[in-house]
């Protein structure tokens, strides 16, 4: 069975195989490109890159009604664990085995939103295919490191610009981490952050030997 990825707008992404899905930064409420109703929301794991409301979004509803386990930096997962819910604390650098695979915590060039944290992003192993999820971050040189690491199947890259990396420095993003498919995240939720994946798609092309997807929002795609 493939694994079903859904794209509910800005950061926000679920992967799905057989009975088991993980949510990334579940913005639901409040994202202004978002259709999907928070409280029908099924998962078993909730991955998030820091507490940024855009981010963390309703983490702590949905944990709350499905039990699902929060993987994030130490201190959202504390924070988390002193509301009765279930959590499971990591740090940058770090890597554990889950049910579905396993989830390494890596850099991001970004603010955390929450006292002594530090933003991330993520490469997940989902059954054996590989994904990195940058988080919000600013390009950094270490993404080299990631690619040579890692064998990245699919690379999630923030392209909006003003809080994060935009077009241009995705595409150099691409070249040191080498995935086979890009699909860009963090654009036009609102003008600050409009730009064209369609462009972007353009320029990785011609420049690299990855293929970027783009997934509409609100859409899912199998991979
Ligand atoms: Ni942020
Ligand atoms: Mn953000």
């Amino acid at each position: 069975q493939m694994i079903k990825l859904k794209y509910n707008g800005h950061a926000n992404i679920s992967l799905t195989k057989d009975n088991v899905t993980i949510l990334i930064d579940p913005f639901f409420t409040d994202n202004p490109v978002n259709k999907t109703n928070p409280n029908e929301v099924e998962c078993d794991y909730i991955l998030v890159s820091h507490a940024h409301f855009d981010h963390i979004g309703d983490t702590l509803d949905i944990a709350k009604r499905t039990g699902a386990t929060i993987i994030s930096t130490a201190e959202i997962a504390n924070m988390a664990e002193s509301q009765g819910l279930n959590a499971h604390g990591m740090n940058i650098g770090g890597k554990f085995n889950f049910e579905f695979g396993s989830v390494k915590v890596t850099q991001a060039i970004h603010s955390a939103g929450i006292e002594g944290g530090l933003a991330c992003g993520f490469i997940i192993d989902f059954y054996g295919t590989v994904i990195y999820f940058a988080g919000d971050t600013a390009l950094f040189g270490d993404m080299e490191l990631i690619g040579r690491m890692n064998n990245i199947d699919y690379a999630l890259l923030p392209i909006g610009d003003n809080f994060t990396m935009g077009p241009e420095e995705a595409l150099e993003a691409v070249k040191m981490l080498k995935p086979n498919v890009v699909i860009p995240i963090h654009y036009d939720t609102w003008p600050p952050i409009a730009q064209s994946p369609q462009n972007f798609k353009v320029e990785v092309e011609k420049n690299c030997d990855a293929k970027v997807v783009i997934v509409n929002f609100n859409e899912s795609i199998e991979i």
